[in-house]
């Protein structure tokens, strides 16, 4: 029953033909989307990536292809010869750009059939995502997959273009090396010749990136795929991409003038108009503001209202006044009531002595003139969401002893970071309510995006760098100090003095780029000189001998002429993810990995032959 394609030439996509084409005979070819039988015509959807084009098979026309047409289901390949022509004004179908004419099909051939696809590609939504992962291929017919794909190569041609008009060389670096430390488990690619050594995946190009700074290359980039064996979540896949860049002679503003240009440069390609210079705001001040490392500008950030109240009104509240108080409001929400209060509690963190008082009326009928001043230091209007987080006078947590002059103490940390996150929790429950975080949607769904013009979306991404983070992290667990960035970042030259003897005063030349409470990108300005890192990789607790183990290469390229160098790396699929409005990286990543970092569709991973384990040098020790 199938035909043969011959030497039949396609001549236009299905997306193509507007109402002055009409006479031209064409020939289109793709799948069958929806099939409608009116008796002697018959209506076939043909669908390609380009869109969608109605093909009228009259019995009387085409008596061979309206048989066919019969037999035709979902799905089915098609080839189709015919003539344009214009529909009837009642029959125009305004919301399809090729909905103002059809082909009249003299001639058509049935190149392939189908299986009962297990989902429609033609349906909008599906709920069961790991039917949509095992059969991904009939998942991206889908068209919201296909503008996601479209979208994020756009974004990435124009990095590309903007970032080698900026003088960068994309450079490859390999795939299989030595382990890198960006802080998660390595993928490991076992050595035949080898036996009992192994590669490491790199989790980022970081050495090499460096290294080439150290070759004079000056200004590098590269789509780099990363690998990094951590727990998964919606924003993070095991493989993923970056746009990796490194620079040499750099200030920390030169870093972020690329940047700012790139990443506009990407997102004006999705039709969307990015402000700049962005924001920038210190670590400190964004705990301070939004109680977390990456704000979310379109919420308002939290107020410190310790002013608002007595001393004797925080021993009542059993607030301890020493602490932030601090007020979270989510604009628009309205009155909740005492059910909805205690369904947002388990929102709280309250496990390390914060403390939260949501029941905003009876802290009116208590203490009414401190609630009245706590709404104007909050910019409160008549029905924002207003509730309080501040220190619990009754729990005595224990902080770890790592205050540091000037900077926030490890308590006040607790309360900010409890209150920020109640902050995003509480809008993301009520975006329906009040529609902060469907902004997004909004803008990314209007036609104008589709059509690539320019349109005022500026509001609905807000991005913002964040500066001058602690160089070093206390670990509880191994009572060490960890790099808070990753090992080769250069702390503050005003603040090397105290590496020793007070580590949680040292401020890093690191930064992150934050946008819509996601993180998008993270980056410094290295450590250039091998005594400098050697000083670093002691204050993390690492002998010489270790670091030599470990780093030996890199130390020793160090010594060879090494210019101040910095760089950054953003993440491609998040920024593609947040352009189309996507809720998790599997919708702008081909063939993603589950949360369990099983690919549905190829099924792996898989156990492999004894015979290739056996090359390899490997024995697996399984329990049963
Ligand atoms: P970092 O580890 O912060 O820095 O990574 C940079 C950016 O890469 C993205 N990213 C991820 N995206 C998806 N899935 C993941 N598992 C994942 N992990 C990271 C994020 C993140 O901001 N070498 C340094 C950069 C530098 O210092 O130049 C690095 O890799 O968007």
């Amino acid at each position: 029953m199938l035909d043969f394609l011959g030497n039949l030439q396609r001549t236009h996509t299905c997306g193509q033909l507007r109402a002055a084409d009409a006479g031209a005979t064409v020939t289109l070819m793709g799948w069958v989307n929806r099939r409608r039988d009116h008796g002697s015509l018959i209506f076939l959807d043909l669908r390609d990536r380009t869109g969608i084009t109605q093909i009228v098979l009259d019995k009387d026309l085409t008596p061979e292809g309206h048989a066919k047409g019969e037999m035709v289901r979902p799905e089915f390949v098609l080839a189709v010869t015919g003539k344009v022509r214009r529909r009837d004004k009642d029959v125009i179908n305004p919301n399809m750009p090729t909905g103002e004419i059809e082909i009249a099909a003299d001639r058509l051939l049935v190149l392939n059939d189908s299986k009962v696809p297990p989902f429609s590609p033609a349906e909008e939504a599906i709920g069961n995502e790991e039917l949509r992962l095992k059969y991904r291929y009939i998942d991206l017919r889908r068209v919201q997959m296909q503008q996601n794909f479209e979208l994020r190569h756009k974004i990435a041609l124009a990095v590309r273009e903007n970032l080698s008009a900026q003088g960068f060389l994309e450079i490859e670096t390999p795939f299989m090396t030595r382990s890198t430390p960006e802080g998660a488990r390595d993928y490991l690619v076992p050595s035949r010749l080898h036996p009992g050594q192994f590669y490491a995946l790199p989790q980022s190009p970081q050495l090499f990136k460096q290294i080439l700074m150290i070759s004079g290359f000056d200004r590098y980039f590269q789509i780099a795929r990363c690998f990094r064996d951590e727990d998964l979540r919606a924003d993070r896949q095991p493989e993923f991409t970056q746009i990796d860049l490194e620079v040499s002679f750099p200030q920390q503003e030169t870093i972020f003038a690329i940047v700012e240009s790139f990443l506009s440069a990407g997102f004006r390609a999705a039709g969307i108009d990015l402000p700049t210079p962005f924001l920038r705001i210190t670590y400190d001040e964004a705990l301070r503001q939004y109680g977390i490392d990456k704000p979310d500008l379109r919420l308002p950030g939290l107020s410190d209202i310790r002013v608002a109240f007595t001393d004797e009104d925080l021993k009542a509240l059993l607030v301890d006044p020493a602490l932030p108080v601090v007020a979270v409001r989510i604009p628009k929400v309205g009155e909740l009531s005492r059910k909805e209060r205690e369904d947002n509690r388990p929102l709280f963190d309250a496990k390390k002595g914060a403390k939260l008082i949501d029941d905003w009326k009876r802290l009116e009928k208590g203490f009414p003139e401190a609630a009245r001043k706590a709404r104007e230091l909050a910019h409160a209007e008549e029905g924002d969401l207003l509730v309080i987080v501040a220190g619990d006078s009754t729990v005595h947590a224990e902080a770890s002893d790592t205050k540091a002059a000037g900077r926030l103490s490890e308590r006040e940390i607790w309360i900010y970071s409890a209150a920020g996150n109640l902050r995003v929790e509480l809008a993301k429950r009520y975006a329906s309510r009040h529609g902060a975080f469907a902004v997004t949607e909004q803008v990314v769904a209007s036609p104008e995006r589709r059509s690539g013009t320019p349109v005022a979306g500026g509001l609905a991404f807000r991005p913002i760098w964040v500066t001058d983070f602690p160089m070093f992290e206390f670990d509880q667990e191994s009572k060490r100090w960890l790099p808070a960035h990753h090992p080769f970042t250069s702390p503050h030259e005003e603040d090397m003095d105290r590496l020793v003897s007070d580590p949680a005063s040292v401020r890093a030349r690191y930064y992150d780029l934050a946008m819509n409470g996601l993180e998008l990108g993270s980056g410094s300005i290295r450590i250039h000189r091998q005594d400098v890192q050697q000083q670093i990789f002691r204050a993390l607790g690492m002998s010489d001998d270790e670091a030599k183990a470990r780093f030996g290469f890199f130390l020793e390229a160090l010594t060879h002429g090494t210019p101040p160098h910095g760089g950054i790396a953003l993440g491609l699929d998040r920024i593609a993810m947040i352009l189309a409005g996507a809720p998790s990286l599997r919708e702008v990543i081909a063939f993603p990995k589950t949360a369990k970092a099983i690919d549905l569709m190829v099924d792996a991973p898989t156990p492999v032959s004894p015979q290739q384990l056996k090359e390899l040098h490997i024995r697996t020790v399984l329990k049963e």
